[in-house]
């Protein structure tokens, strides 16, 4: 048979300027480096995923195993099935008192894809969406996806990385059309106090502008009561809640997320659902339901847990000259600022650098990290910021320990 003759044009592989956009997750090039150097036998302390180290509960993974011997097996309704939806429902009212109907629920395979489709079901080419930095990865490039334009707001490290509703206000234009927050935050661990989120709802509210307030972390606050947007009067119909089962039960790779936002909206959401991923997996939803109407007894363990961590974190990074970090309120990482030890640093840090081996960025920073200490972390590139390192401090007390003892080592190498 003769070999078929592909047109110059069509052998080359033009992607769509869509995809073109966006970048492979940063956090992901980190972990593909890390997998190589760990398959060339290195140790490695892994403080680069931000995923739970705690195995997801028994009563979850046996409603999962019912599931399958049940033969739950088959398509459901693509924004998941109602027992789910009114389960999620549940859940948010019994935690933070609010009141969403089924049908202003929409599960998803993970918050990611709750917010991806939330971003393409409400941005025009050239929207302005406001975002806090330093901001998860994932919004940005769904925004530029989307041809959104990124708005960044340039928070304060000083003052905790906290957004304030003032500063929301002077970026509004008309062209506003979405306002995102996280909090906690990934990666800075900064929790918006309660009255302060209920000021940013009212002046987005009031210029027209949506609300994207994603919650994953609501549950991991270690300062204050877990808070809910969704529970302030009037809030539903500016609001787009997203919730995520993957950090609250230990199920990342489950993947069960949800939005929740007015039935319009979650209705669009379903349209573009339906065309992609349909519903997510059938086994999950019923562990879902099992993670949210069973006992929430392992949610308190691992907040306790994590809060026994992050004290141990931040006062061993604080006993390392030349780093700084804010204490994260929420969340499980820790974002230590690293600026005396880059090239750029001192201008920002005004204090005495660490510089003298020549780093140009936290990317460079971090890759050396990882050769010659064998530590994993995320560079703040990755989070719109040039002078911090992203830790998860979702692993073992002893781990943890490791890590920063070659933490403490690598940095003092690199003043001397
Ligand atoms: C801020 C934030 N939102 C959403 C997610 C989505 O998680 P998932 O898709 O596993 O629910 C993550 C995961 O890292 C996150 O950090």
């Amino acid at each position: 048979m003769n070999k078929v003759q592909l047109s110059p044009r069509a052998a080359e592989i033009a992607l769509s300027q869509r995809v073109s956009r966006i970048s492979i997750s940063s956090t992901a090039a980190v972990v593909m480096e890390a997998e190589k150097l760990r398959a060339e036998g290195a140790d490695l302390m892994d403080f680069g995923a931000g995923e739970p180290d705690f195995p997801t509960p028994e009563n979850i993974k046996e409603a999962a195993i019912r599931a399958i011997r049940e033969d739950f097996s088959k398509y459901t309704a693509t924004g998941g099935t109602m027992e789910l939806r009114a389960a999620i429902a549940y859940r948010h009212a019994a935690d933070f008192g609010t009141s969403y109907a089924p049908s202003e629920i929409i599960a998803t395979a993970g918050g990611k894809q709750a917010i991806f489709n939330a971003i393409c079901s409400l941005i025009n080419p050239g929207d302005e969406v406001i975002l806090p930095v330093p901001y998860w990865v994932t919004f940005h490039d769904v925004i530029n996806y989307a041809a959104g334009r990124p708005i960044l707001l340039e928070t304060r490290e000083e003052e905790n990385f906290n957004l304030t509703a003032e500063m929301v206000k002077e970026a509004l234009t008309p062209r506003t059309r979405l306002v995102v927050l996280n909090s906690p935050c990934n990666p800075s661990g900064a929790v918006i106090p309660a009255q302060e989120l209920e000021r940013i709802l009212e002046v987005t509210a009031r210029h027209g502008a949506w609300l994207l307030s994603d919650e994953c972390y609501c549950h991991f606050v270690y300062d204050e009561a877990p808070f809910s947007l969704g529970s302030l009067p009037g809030a539903k119909d500016h609001l787009i809640l997203i919730g995520s089962l993957s950090k609250t039960y230990a199920m990342t790779g489950w993947r069960v997320g949800y939005a929740m936002a007015p039935a319009k909206l979650t209705s669009a959401m379903v349209k573009l659902q339906s065309h992609s991923t349909s519903n997510p997996s059938s086994i999950a939803q019923k562990a879902a339901v099992e993670a949210l109407t069973g006992p929430q007894d392992s949610v308190k363990l691992m907040l306790r847990e994590y809060q026994r961590r992050r004290d141990f974190v931040i006062e061993k990074l604080r006993e390392i000259s030349g780093v700084t970090c804010t204490l994260p309120r929420g969340a499980f990482y820790a974002y230590p600022n690293v600026s005396a030890f880059l090239e750029s640093g001192d201008r920002h840090r005004g204090h005495h650098s660490h510089k003298k081996a020549g780093n140009t960025s936290s990317n460079e920073l971090a890759k050396k990290l990882l050769r010659e200490s064998g530590v994993v972390v995320v560079p703040g590139e990755a989070f719109g910021t040039l002078h911090h390192l992203r830790l998860s401090y979702a692993n073992s007390m002893e781990n943890l320990a490791e890590g920063l003892k070659r933490l403490k080592r690598f940095f003092s190498e690199q003043a001397n």
